[in-house]
């Protein structure tokens, strides 16, 4: 396989981690990265000794740079992705795609003009429970989907950082809208939302957000998602989903029982192991069977995990969502 060259815009908390991946993975490289707070993109250039770009066109266009990985704030993702695909270069971006269905439309719509490829870093379905439950949903071993149920709630720090930017279902929910549909296996025709707003008020965030679907399969979803659980909670992270059907059950656990648990004098904590595992000293997990699949796939041309149309269909929703909170009514996604 040919060396592909990676370029990585906005290097916080995901760019970091792409950067690594990109520069640990034997048939990639990390080529330039860029941050509109300068200092980052000279600090990781110098851990990598990789081009600190001064603006994204320069991060798109520095030499050696076949794709380019969006991990800048979710509202922001339009700019950069089509700003690399009329540049030519394949687009890995964070999920959410977008946070509205017009600027998912124009991303798609740069990628199929330029014959780039764009794929949305939607990791849960490399999360290799998550992708088990979806091989033994295929298998039959639920039958008819009767009910789905998604939980993703995060301890509070996270809703303090990143509520005033984007809402709970687009960070967190999203994820959960894509793994139910892809398990449903077909669209959601309406949509139902109740949210509550009692510890993020100065953010402007949504505490919390329930949602209702009804799948066009008859089955019915429900979501669960929240950024305010205490910290006191031993896992950052509370995610489940379960599968009922006409023959039998699929349910994943992540999070709350993670196999490890580490012990201080004030606090236990359940580290990670599926997402982003150091192992030999390289980012192991999720994160890395994303990216290799990403670098694979267009080296190999071949079909994505996940479409770029599975992904706006998981905006399409979130916005459903969001509508159903500003009307108070189910909003009808039926043609
Ligand atoms: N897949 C996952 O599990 C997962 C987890 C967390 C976040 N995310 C997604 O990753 C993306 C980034 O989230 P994060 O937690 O790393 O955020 P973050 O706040 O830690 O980092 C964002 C970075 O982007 C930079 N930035 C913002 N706008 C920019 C622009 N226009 N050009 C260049 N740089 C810009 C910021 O300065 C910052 O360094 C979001 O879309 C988020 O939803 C995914």
């Amino acid at each position: 396989m040919a060396e592909l060259g990676a370029s990585v815009i906005g290097l916080g908390m995901m760019g970091l981690r792409h950067g690594r991946v990109w520069a640990e993975l034997p048939d990639t490289r990390l080529a330039a990265v860029y941050d509109i707070v300068p200092e980052r993109a000279q600090e990781m250039a110098a851990e990598y000794g990789c081009i600190a770009a001064g603006s994204l066109e320069e991060a798109i266009e520095a030499p050696g740079v076949d794709m380019v990985s969006v991990c800048t704030d979710d509202q922001s993702h339009v700019e950069a992705c089509t700003a690399a695909a009329e540049a030519g270069k394949h687009v890995l971006v964070e999920k959410p795609l977008a946070t509205s269905v017009t600027d998912c439309d124009a991303i798609i719509q740069a990628t199929e003009e330029n014959g780039t490829r764009l794929m949305v870093g939607h990791v849960v379905r490399f999360d290799p429970r998550y992708q088990v439950a979806k091989n033994m949903i295929d298998e039959g071993a639920v039958g008819d989907i009767v009910h789905i149920y998604g939980r993703r709630n995060n301890i509070v720090p996270s809703g303090r950082r990143i509520g005033p930017r984007t809402s709970v279902a687009y960070f967190l929910g999203v994820h959960d809208l894509d793994i139910m549909r892809w398990y449903v296996g077909c669209e959601a025709v309406r949509v139902y939302a109740e949210s509550c707003r009692k510890v993020l008020i100065e953010e402007g965030a949504d505490d919390t957000i329930f949602a209702l679907l009804k799948y066009e399969n008859d089955a019915v979803g429900c979501l669960e998602t929240c950024w305010v659980i205490p910290e006191g909670q031993p896992n950052t992270l509370d995610a489940r989903i379960e599968v009922v059907g006409t023959k039998g059950r699929v349910a994943v656990r992540a999070g709350d029982n993670e196999p490890l648990e580490v012990s201080g004098p004030e606090r236990s904590a359940r580290p990670d192991v599926a997402y982003g595992p150091v192992i030999g000293g390289k980012q192991g997990g999720a994160l890395k069977y994303q990216l290799e699949h990403f670098a694979a796939c267009i080296s190999n041309d071949e079909e994505f995990l996940i479409s770029p149309e599975d992904a706006k269909a998981a905006v399409a929703l979130a916005a459903a969502i969001h509508e159903a909170l500003d009307t108070g009514v189910p909003v009808s996604l039926a043609d």
